[in-house]
């Protein structure tokens, strides 16, 4: 499927930013991996054995969880950050390095994996993207396999650019998120709100599932 051009914008953003060398550093990846965040409280609910990272970036949570794992899938829109995680992380079986289309996961099979997880990327995809990823989702997990999405809770402006809302988070909201789950075949199993800069709300923690049977 061709990226929109609304999806193509996103990713031009994420080229060339400092965002990757400020986020990888020790005090940004302890935010979430450390103490009582809410991400790691909702992340231990993962079966980490055959997992997908979505947009992965340069894959700074990669360690954080890579030991648990047989088989890693890391999935990013930009060539750019694929390349930077296979210089990390090496060739081993273990990892598979997927530079997808920014909508789908049609590379992976159906029904092969226990968790997908995304934090600090699917905030700022498109509606329609999301709703894409959310049926990618239901179809390559496994039964009874889960997902983590940090997603943005922001639809006070449904027409607007998502780099003209705060902190570029794109229209989607908590009630809309769970209804494109349900639809894609996914149950909402746990909802934790996210502060983001000063502003209360401004994102979601959600755990999925796909039932199983
Ligand atoms: C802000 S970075 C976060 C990266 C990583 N999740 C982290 O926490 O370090 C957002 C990532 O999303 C990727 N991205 C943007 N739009 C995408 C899309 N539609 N599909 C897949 N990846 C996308 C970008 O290339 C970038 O790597």
């Amino acid at each position: 499927m061709e990226k929109s051009q609304a999806t193509q914008g996103i990713l031009d953003v994420h080229k060339n930013t400092r965002y990757y060398d400020d986020a990888a550093q020790a005090s940004a990846v302890a935010l979430f991996w450390e103490g009582n965040s809410a991400f790691l409280r909702m992340f231990r609910k993962l079966k980490c054995d055959f997992i997908v990272e979505l947009a992965v970036g340069k894959g700074r949570h990669v360690p954080m969880y890579m030991d648990r794992a047989s088989k890693v899938v890391l999935v990013d829109a930009l060539a750019e950050n694929v390349a930077a995680c296979r210089e990390m992380m090496g060739d081993s079986p273990k990892f598979q390095y997927y530079v997808n289309n920014g909508t789908d996961l049609s590379e992976l099979p159906d029904a092969s994996f226990d968790s997908l997880f995304s934090y600090d990327a699917v905030v700022h995809f498109e509606m329609l993207d999301v709703w894409s990823y959310l049926k990618e989702t239901a179809r390559i997990l496994a039964p009874g396999g889960r997902a983590l999405y940090h997603h943005s809770n922001y639809s006070a402006h449904p027409t607007h650019v998502w780099t003209q809302n705060p902190h570029n988070r794109n229209f989607m909201s908590d009630s809309i998120f769970e209804h494109l789950a349900d639809r894609a075949g996914l149950v909402v199993l746990e909802r934790e709100a996210i502060h983001w800069g000063q502003i209360e709300n401004l994102d979601s923690l959600t755990l999925l599932e796909k039932p199983a049977g």
